[in-house]
């Protein structure tokens, strides 16, 4: 580990990294174990890959925590997959304040329970003026409804006229997405062997570096994540130039 962390470029670290943490059924699968185990341990990595982004002063991480598509799973599964994560976002929430990171969460919030809905936005509240860096949590995300709903947001302002159509440009549509006022995605991460981005924020990684492993979510850890790191580094990103 500490040869690996001599190879970071710390004038090189990308400012957000998005992570697509899949294989948490196939891992327990293999094992013999429930679902439910897989994303049990995924914790973990999470854990410890949020840890690795506060060493290396990642300004920004968006995890995709749960898709739109995720709603078509079996309703035991989705029921276990969000009584856990509602579970270590409460126990984790101090230690995230206290590192004065904010959370943000993106997507459909109107789809969760009253309660869950209103802890939820509890937690943004809470962390909202938090410096240190920005915790995106994506939840019954769909990069295609985020699109539609901005789309209609800016339908509705011309209608008003409170915008005209030449203010449409690509900062005013950006303004109007979940991720109003984030940097764009420099390296999405994904997990497991799946070399695609499932719906996953489509607009803002147009120029995303993709990092694909075989890696099993819960077996992802630090060291995998600085190896990723190591390995963005290494490319050289023209953004259509020469
Ligand atoms: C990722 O693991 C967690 C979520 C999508 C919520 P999966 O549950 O997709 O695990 P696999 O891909 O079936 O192994
Ligand atoms: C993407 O993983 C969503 C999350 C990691 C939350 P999936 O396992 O749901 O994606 P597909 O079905 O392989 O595309
Ligand atoms: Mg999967």
């Amino acid at each position: 580990m500490e040869n690996l962390l001599k190879k970071i470029d710390y004038n090189n670290i990308p400012n957000h990294v998005a992570i697509i943490m899949d294989g948490n059924g196939r891992w327990a699968e293999k094992r013999g174990k429930s679902r439910k185990f897989g994303h049990e341990k995924g914790i973990y990595s999470t854990i410890d890959t949020l840890n690795a982004c506060k060493e290396l002063s990642i300004p920004y991480i968006t995890l995709y925590v749960f898709s739109h598509e995720n709603w078509n799973r079996p309703k035991k599964e989705i029921d276990e997959l969000i009584k856990l994560l509602y579970k270590n976002l409460k126990n984790y929430l101090e230690v995230i304040h206290k590192r004065n990171i904010r959370i943000i969460i993106i997507g459909e919030l109107s789809k969760f329970s009253e309660k869950i809905k209103n802890d939820l936005v509890f937690f943004m509240k809470k962390t909202k003026n938090n410096k240190s860096g920005t915790l995106t949590l994506a939840l019954s995300y769909s990069a295609k409804e985020e699109i539609i709903r901005a789309t209609k947001n800016i339908a509705k302002k011309i209608h008003s006229g409170e915008s005209k159509i030449k203010d449409i440009d690509y900062n005013f549509f950006q303004n109007h997405l979940y991720t109003k006022n984030f940097p764009d995605v420099d390296l999405i991460i994904r997990t497991s062997g799946e070399k695609r981005i499932s719906n996953f924020l489509l607009w803002q990684s147009a120029y995303a570096e993709l990092y694909f492993t075989d890696t099993l979510w819960p077996d992802f850890r630090k060291k995998d994540f600085i190896e990723a790191i190591i390995n963005y580094q290494k490319r050289k990103r023209r953004f259509g130039n020469i």
